[in-house]
C-alpha cells in the first residue's frame, strides 16, 4: 500500500488510472479506523480494481466550539488497518495541502441539510459536501462507499453526486456495531466509563421504535415519546439533541408511518456527541 500526501501526486496517479481504463473505488474517512470504515473497504475492494481510502480530518466541517482538535489521530495505526483491508493507495494529505489560504468556495445542498444533524451543525455539511467534492476530482473514482450510519451524509452526498454530475456510484454499507449494540464511532473513545456503559441504550431506543412500528403503530409522536422514556430511564448522562422520524430520501418529518421511516437521534455526552439511526418498514398485514 502507498500512502500519498500531496494532492498533486494522487492526480498523477489517478490520471493513470484513467488512461488504463481501471476501476477505482474510494473510502473517504476521517482516520482512527475502525470496524465500521473496514467494511466499507472491503466492501470498495470487492467491487473495484484499485482502492483508494482517505483520511483527513477536515477543519471545514467542524463549527466553532466542536471537537477538531480533539479529534482523535492515529495515522501509523489508520495505515496498517487500512493495508489489511485491502486499500492500494492511503491518500493522507495536510489542510494546508487541501484547502487554499483564500479559499472561498463552498459545495451546498440546503434542502436536506437543514434537517437532523443540519440544525445544530448548520455549516456542517457544506463542508463535508466541499471536501468530498474535491476528493472526487482528485480520485475520480467509479464507485465511492460511504456508511448508512451518517443517513443524512449519504443521503446529501447522493444529491450533490447527481446534481454536480460526477457520474460516481455511490455505496451505502450497513451501521457497523459493538456486540452491545452501540453503533462504532470514532468518537466512542472520547466516552467516560459510565457515559459507555450507558450509550448501548441509545441504539435500543431505536429498536424499541423498530418494533412498536413492526407491531402496527402508525403514530411517530407515540412512538418517540416512548423512545425518549427509554433514554430517559436508560441514557441518562445523555442529552438529546435531536430525534426524528422522517422519510429516509426527503428526510422531511413524518407523522404518520405509512412508508417506510427513518428514527434517527444525536445524544449529547459530556465530550462527544454521538448519532444513530434505525429505519423501520411496515408489514403489511
Ligand atoms: P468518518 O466519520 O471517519 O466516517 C467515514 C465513513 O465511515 C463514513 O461514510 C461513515 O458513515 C462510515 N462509518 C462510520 N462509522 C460507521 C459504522 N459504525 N458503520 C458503518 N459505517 C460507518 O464521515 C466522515 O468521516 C466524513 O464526513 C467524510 C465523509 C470523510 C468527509 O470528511
Amino acid at each position: 500500500m502507498e500512502i500519498i500526501k500531496e494532492p498533486s501526486a494522487l492526480r498523477e496517479l489517478a490520471g493513470q488510472w484513467t488512461r488504463q481504463g481501471r476501476t477505482v473505488g474510494f473510502v473517504p474517512t476521517m482516520g482512527y479506523l475502525h470496524a465500521g470504515h473496514e467494511s466499507l473497504m472491503h466492501l470498495a475492494r470487492g467491487r473495484a480494481e484499485t482502492v483508494v481510502a482517505s483520511v483527513f480530518v477536515n477543519p471545514t466541517q467542524f463549527g466553532p466550539g466542536e471537537d477538531l482538535d480533539a479529534y482523535p489521530r492515529d495515522l501509523d495505526r489508520d495505515a496498517a488497518m487500512a493495508k489489511a483491508a485491502g486499500v492500494d493507495v492511503l491518500f493522507a494529505p495536510s489542510p494546508e495541502a487541501m484547502y487554499e489560504p483564500a479559499a472561498a468556495t463552498w459545495v451546498e445542498v440546503p434542502t436536506l441539510a437543514r434537517h437532523l444533524c443540519g440544525a445544530s451543525r448548520p455549516t456542517h455539511f457544506r463542508g463535508v459536501c466541499t471536501v468530498v467534492s474535491k476528493l472526487f476530482l482528485l480520485v475520480r473514482p467509479a464507485l465511492a462507499v460511504f456508511g448508512q450510519k451518517d443517513w443524512q451524509q449519504l443521503a446529501i452526498l447522493r444529491r450533490m453526486n447527481a446534481d454536480l454530475g460526477f457520474g460516481v456510484e455511490i455505496v451505502g454499507g450497513p451501521i457497523v456495531r459493538e456486540a452491545d449494540g452501540l453503533a462504532l464511532s470514532s468518537r466512542n473513545v472520547r466516552l467516560t466509563p459510565e457515559e459507555r456503559g450507558q450509550a448501548p441504550g441509545i441504539n435500543q431506543g431505536l429498536a424499541l421504535a423498530e418494533a412498536m412500528v413492526r407491531d402496527g403503530e402508525a403514530d411517530a409522536g407515540r412512538i418517540l415519546d416512548a423512545v425518549r422514556a427509554h433514554y430517559a430511564a436508560h441514557v441518562p448522562l445523555g442529552e438529546i439533541d435531536y430525534l426524528s422520524c422522517v422519510d429516509p430520501d426527503s428526510l422531511e418529518t413524518l407523522e404518520t408511518i405509512d412508508r417506510p421511516a427513518l428514527f434517527a437521534t444525536a445524544v449529547r455526552f459530556s465530550a462527544v456527541r454521538l448519532i444513530d439511526n434505525r429505519l423501520a418498514a411496515t408489514v403489511s398485514r
